[in-house]
């Protein structure tokens, strides 16, 4: 009987674009996981949407200077064509400012409420005076306190995972002004984690009696026992701030939902989402209120504490839905050997990465290199080294000079076969087991080995293809064997390679789509003698080294010059700031510098400091549109000759591109006024 899966990846905040790293740390291992259920003919459901709450979401929008609404609407049309051209296929992908999730999420508050496990307390809360606001989670930083790194956030610590509640951060300051927030009462509603700690350790240890795939991804049960044994308190489930799902009270006005309360019911609220648009609205109970369905969710580390302790916890308090069967979890994935940070803009995004890449091989190589049980690393040249050799080489190879030779060399038609000798039995055999080789591991959640087997598979089929020469003298066998073989990747490539594998299956002429086929049939001979093949198209792309040379230089290199540039910055202090004598100057003349055709040599009016001589690089500005304008000077730096004229200063200029952008004042200030 085929079983029945609901699996979920992350819901990402439309808080900014995704990079490689959210790619492979859960949407494409679970779309490979749920487009392998799906072939091997399980009743399956891959959901998602994005999380539009809390103040990820705010915080954006107060730099961006536009609303949250504006933010998620951006960033999830962003989000939904990244996804559609990545291949990764959800049954649906939803969002957590539709009424139908307000609706669940503000029940699930309410069940748990009457069942006694949400409780109401005042409480202090860091509060800005300056900001007037109070400063949950992502609007207050602060140092660890138990790790002590600095310039954490109120919600978690980066570094050392430690879930936070603002209050408990060592000197806190406002993410906005930077001032130091002062502590007021406030009213909030608490989820008694603390009563679970017995049935969540009970959960957690019974969970490695499952049959499949066993255990917990260690990091995840080590990480989730480790808390356990610390004590779990109970935690706030409200925010104040005006973003979010009310919270469904009277006398709780002005408050809502916590972000991580309401989005794991996202999952739920897609999935009723997606019943109600079959046709079906009670649909969503077969996965999520029937013992015999499997809850799985794929999510990224950082994500742990939420999926093995606070969520599982947050259902058996409401008590009517299935819990997690299995929480597939990865590590993080570096970029050219450094952490990945969107602040410090040491990222590849993933739409750039689509687009400059291409889908397929993007997806092998992530897939490769997935950071399944420790950190792993992204690295232009060894994708370039990986994606020529086996993605191209070994399996696109083989498939091409498969299929023209049968094209060229036998009109296109699957020949018929004779005797098998040793050599084709062994290929028979390989054949025979790719639903298990590469299907077992993925069952395992070991997507790199499944792919790893499925290149050795084709590996095979080239030196068998090899050593048959059928090119020397007639070889039917070979080239029947072979089709078959090509046939049967497609299968087992669909997963992986959605695209390439069903420009495969149509190279081959087969009906329907490759995203059809039963898995199982990816390991018997049934592509019959006499069959017909299309014409040949290409695969893949060779990555030359002049496409990911461009690739690196546009994407990589000046990022990474300028991430390290804001790790490196070196400090000053104050008082080396205060040496600098800055002042409004007022152009008076503009000349060209006599020996060089880029610099000027402008009379600046420093008011009381008399007029100085400057040379400037600033030759993009036409000359006559300087005078008249007001610049910010350097008054005391040394006098110098620039190329043979004297400069008594230096003019104060933004670098675009490469291109200088005068500083100059917000009104017409008096010319020599000091900047303060
Ligand atoms: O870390 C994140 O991007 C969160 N938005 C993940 C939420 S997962 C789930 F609970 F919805
Ligand atoms: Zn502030």
């Amino acid at each position: 009987m085929p079983g029945r899966y609901l699996v979920t990846a992350a819901l990402p905040y439309a808080n900014g674009p995704l990079h490689v790293g959210h790619a492979i740390g859960a949407y494409i291992p679970a779309d490979v996981y749920c487009r392998f259920l799906r072939l091997r003919g399980e009743d399956v459901l891959y959901i998602c949407g994005s999380d539009e709450h809390g103040t990820p979401i705010s915080v954006t929008a107060d730099k961006e200077g536009i609303t949250p609404q504006q933010v998620v609407d951006k960033y999830h049309a962003i989000m939904v064509k990244s996804f559609t051209d990545l291949g990764v296929k959800f049954d649906n992908f939803s969002r957590t400012t539709k009424k139908i999730h307000y609706k669940l999420s503000q029940d699930f508050f309410l069940k748990i409420l009457e069942k006694g496990f949400i409780y109401e307390k005042t409480v202090e809360r860091p509060y800005c005076s300056q900001c007037k606001r109070f400063l949950p989670d992502r609007y207050v930083k602060g140092v660890c306190p138990k790790c002590e790194a600095k310039d954490q956030r109120g919600d978690q610590c980066e570094k050392c995972g430690k879930q936070l509640e603002p209050h408990e951060l060592i000197e806190p300051y406002c993410s906005i002004c930077r001032n130091r927030p002062e502590q007021k009462a406030t009213k909030h509603w608490f989820f008694k984690l603390s009563s679970f700690e017995q049935p969540l350790a009970d959960w957690i240890n019974g969970n490695s009696e499952r049959e499949i795939s066993g255990n917990l991804p260690s990091n995840a049960r080590n990480f989730a026992l480790g808390w356990i044994k610390e004590g779990l308190q109970d935690r706030a489930i409200t925010r104040d701030i005006s973003w979010g799902i009310p919270v469904p009270l009277k006398g709780a006005e002005g408050k809502v939902l916590y972000v991580w309360f309401d989005a794991p019911i996202g999952y739920i609220s897609s999935t009723m989402e997606w019943a109600e648009k079959q046709g079906r609205p009670d649909e969503w109970k077969k996965f999520w209120a029937s013992k015999d369905s499997r809850v799985v969710h794929f999510i990224g580390k950082d994500n742990i504490p939420f999926h093995i302790v606070i969520w599982p916890a947050v259902l058996m308090a409401q008590g009517e839905f299935n819990l997690p069967w299995q929480v597939a979890s990865n590590e993080f994935l570096n970029l050219e050997g450094e952490k990945m940070s969107t602040s410090r803009g040491w990222v590849l995004w993933l739409q750039d990465a689509i687009d400059g890449l291409g889908a397929d091989p993007l997806r092998y190589y992530l897939i490769s290199t997935a950071p399944e049980s420790h950190d792993s690393d992204f690295s232009l040249s060894e994708m370039q080294n990986k994606v020529n050799s086996e993605l191209i080489g070994t399996l696109g190879n083989f498939i091409n000079r498969v299929l023209t030779f049968i094209q060229e060399k036998n009109g296109g038609i699957v020949p018929k076969p004779g005797k098998f000798d040793a050599e084709d039995e062994k290929l028979v055999e390989v054949l025979k087991k790719i639903p298990e080789s590469v299907g077992n591991p993925i069952e395992k959640f070991r997507m790199s080995s499944a792919l790893a087997s499925l290149i050795g598979v084709a590996q095979q089929g080239n030196i068998y293809f090899q050593n048959k020469e059928p090119w020397k003298k007639e070889n039917n066998n070979t080239l029947f064997l072979c089709a078959n073989l090509a046939r049967n990747l497609a299968i087992a490539m669909a997963p992986f390679l959605p695209f390439s594998a069903e420009k495969t299956w149509s190279m081959l002429n087969l009906e329907g789509s490759v995203h059809e086929q039963k898995w199982e049939n990816s390991g018997v001979l049934a592509l019959e003698a006499g069959h017909k093949i299309n014409k040949i198209a290409t695969l893949y792309v060779k990555m030359e080294d002049d496409k990911v040379k461009e690739f690196e230089k546009k994407f990589l290199s000046k990022k990474k010059t300028e991430a390290s540039e804001v790790k490196n910055m070196p400090e000053i202090d104050y008082e080396e700031f205060k040496k600098m004598d800055l002042r409004v100057g007022l152009i008076k003349e503009v000349k060209q510098h006599p020996n060089a055709d880029k610099l000027l040599v402008l009379q600046v009016d420093l008011g009381p400091l008399g007029t100085r001589q400057l040379v400037g690089g600033i030759r993009n500005y036409p000359m006559e549109s300087l005078p008249g304008r007001r610049i910010i000077v350097i008054a005391n730096l040394k006098p110098a000759k620039i190329r043979g004229v004297e400069s008594q200063g230096m003019l104060l200029a933004a670098d675009e591109d490469g291109s200088p952008v005068l500083l100059t004042t917000d009104k017409n200030t008096k010319p020599g006024a000091k900047i303060l």
